[in-house]
């Protein structure tokens, strides 16, 4: 294919313009990059011989970016959810050794082609949905090999899909029943963090900050050596509870706090002083049946940026969805759907801490979804339906 082409006739969105988050545009790609965005008349001379192709008026988004999932694991927790349709809580199952214990122990006995037939089964789904960066967390071993196993496995994924996949060490999810938290934080987690940064997975750090795993003053233990190890932290923060979490995500400058429907007002103000990221995960509130919300109006005035994804995982939130997540955080919590579409994009890539990805201007790569709309606010509000026409992942289409 051409080295450089332009995408004429399209419809680039979300922008800032006066008419709104979206506009009429070309996009030139050269080399895989975005060398130009803006008005067509606008496009620069050297590339007025370039092929040309027309996209008819269609909306032009970046490709989105999931930039919170668990989607690497094996094994179904459909019983569980029946259990908590009949009555139990996501807490008791996990204290009575379910839910997460009960992904561990499938994760660890299944071998490392099942791990990565199951996980491209679902990045298959959000390839689908024009995603084209994904973030996967460890956290199903909780033992050295199994975490490795998770991040090599989630890594192998670019090997095998056009897809751009960051991994996030989480072996600060649970911790087994025959030890203490921070027994399992010096014997198992912490080393297990070092052989995964030396075999150069990880490209951050997250804990599960929560009265049934660990406390802040635990997870800082784990920031802090997160922070020799020159990587940058996020955090599960204010789930089911206000443990402080986010503040401290804050305090290490962290590139996200994640959840947060029990954020505090201290914790909304650290967040905006840090530039720390709430991504909001509405599958999991909506699965565990959650009746508390993320303080959206308190995060949208102190100007704390907002990011959305499925926490794609077996258990709170068993979703492969982008749009979902996007419908969601509209109806459930009230985001726009220009925040829903930034949610997705550029806050998602600050949230992963990416420079080059997440908007349509000169200097991103070319990764764009194109879609079958010519309104952007449709990919919010249709359930149940993607209407991608194309996907362009680092200027080729696939
Ligand atoms: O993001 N909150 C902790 N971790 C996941 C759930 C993991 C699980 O239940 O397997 C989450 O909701
Ligand atoms: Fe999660």
């Amino acid at each position: 294919m051409a080295e450089s082409y332009v995408l004429t006739n399209a419809r680039l969105a979300p922008v800032e313009h006066e008419a709104g988050y979206s506009m009429p545009g070309a996009i030139v790609v050269d080399s895989g990059m975005i060398a130009f965005a803006g008005p067509d008349d606008e496009t620069p001379q050297q590339y007025q011989g370039a092929p040309r192709r027309s996209l008819g008026g269609r909306v032009v988004t970046p490709g989105l970016i999931d930039c919170h999932t668990h989607l690497v694991y094996h094994g179904s927790r459909a019983r569980e959810f029946e259990m908590r349709l009949t009555g139990a809580t996501y807490e008791e199952i996990m204290r009575a050794g379910g839910g997460i214990f009960s992904t561990v122990e499938a994760t660890r006995a299944a071998s490392n082609e099942a791990l990565l037939s199951g996980a491209l089964s679902r990045v298959d789904r959000m390839i689908g949905e024009g995603v084209t960066t994904i973030e996967i967390k460890s956290g199903y071993g909780l033992d050295v090999e199994t975490e490795l196993r998770m991040l090599r496995t989630a890594r192998a994924i670019e090997t095998h899909r056009p897809v751009r996949i960051r991994t996030t060490f989480l072996g600060a999810h649970a911790f087994p029943k025959q030890m203490s938290a921070d027994e399992y934080l010096t014997q198992i987690c912490l080393p297990a963090l070092d052989a995964a940064a030396d075999e150069g997975l990880v490209d951050a750090v997250d804990g599960f900050c929560e009265n049934i795993a660990f406390s802040a003053a635990q997870i800082e233990r784990v920031f802090e050596h997160a922070a020799k190890r020159g990587l940058p932290v996020k955090l599960h923060a204010e789930q089911l509870s206000d443990q402080g979490g986010a503040k401290l995500a804050a305090r290490f400058q962290g590139l996200s706090a994640d959840h947060l429907e029990f954020l505090s007002d201290e914790g909304v103000s650290a967040m905006a002083e840090a530039g720390t990221v709430a991504v909001l995960l509405p599958g999991a509130f909506y699965m565990l049946k959650e009746t508390r919300k993320p303080p959206v109006e308190r995060l949208r005035a102190a100007g704390v940026p907002m990011a959305l994804a499925t926490d794609c995982n077996p258990g709170s939130s068993p979703m492969t969805s982008i749009l979902l997540a996007m419908n969601m955080g509209a109806t459930l919590f009230g985001l726009s759907p220009q925040e829903c579409l930034e949610g997705v994009t550029s806050n998602a890539a600050k949230a992963l801490g990416l420079p080059d990805a997440g908007q349509i201007k000169a200097g991103m790569r070319a990764d764009l979804a194109i879609w079958d709309v010519d309104d952007p606010a449709e990919l919010t509000y249709r359930i149940g339906d993607a209407p991608l026409h194309e996907r362009i992942f680092g200027g080729v289409a696939c």
